[in-house]
């Protein structure tokens, strides 16, 4: 009992009549399933290949209490993270460690050399923050359990203000401190 239905644009010949459509239905479906089935595969396939970065992060592999660039955020006082700044190994390289958490970064100002290579290492102690050092091209992401490590050599004296670009909660506009670039003594 179906109300008479308004005569179609289409002569009656063109009409779509519902086995056809439920054909097109088919197709698009089976389109979705092959693009589904084959985002499944690829990230399985990345996943275990290791082209994840989470899973073969070699940030700070070196570092104690860091394993494969992974740590626990809830005991970063078994790292170097637990005495955030700037330390000179034996051999001589520069490391730094910066801490991310809600709402500041520790050190609240990270003194480097001017023209010495320095590994930075960040990590996050509870959410995710962003680690930008203005006017370079430094940008990472301070992730709760793993640490984002870069080498880069600052040319010039200099203070760089260090802003979190990764909305991280009621204080996230705050999260500004600095990179203060200073020329050694000899
Ligand atoms: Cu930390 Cu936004």
């Amino acid at each position: 009992m179906s109300a008479p239905r308004p005569a179609s644009p289409r002569p009656e010949g063109q009409r779509l009549d519902h086995h056809t459509l439920e054909r097109y239905e088919n197709i698009w479906f089976g389109i979705a399933v092959v693009m589904a089935l084959f985002l499944f595969v690829t990230v399985l396939a990345s996943f275990f290949s290791g082209t994840y970065p989470s899973l073969t992060g070699e940030g700070g592999h070196h570092i104690t209490g860091v394993k494969n660039g992974r740590l626990n955020p809830k005991n970063l006082a078994a790292t170097p993270f637990a005495t955030p700044g700037l330390r000179q190994n034996a051999d001589g390289t520069y490391e730094a460690f910066v801490v991310a958490k809600a709402f500041q970064f520790e050190p609240a100002v990270l003194k480097v050399p001017v023209g010495k290579p320095i590994t930075i290492h960040v990590t996050s102690a509870d959410v995710l923050h962003g680690y930008f050092i203005e006017g370079t091209n430094i940008n990472t992401t301070a992730i709760p359990g793993q640490v984002s490590s870069f080498t880069t050599t600052f040319r010039r004296p200099g203070t760089l203000n260090v802003i979190c670009n990764e909305y991280c909660g009621t204080g996230h506009h705050n999260m500004i401190n600095a990179v203060k670039v200073e020329v050694q003594e000899p």
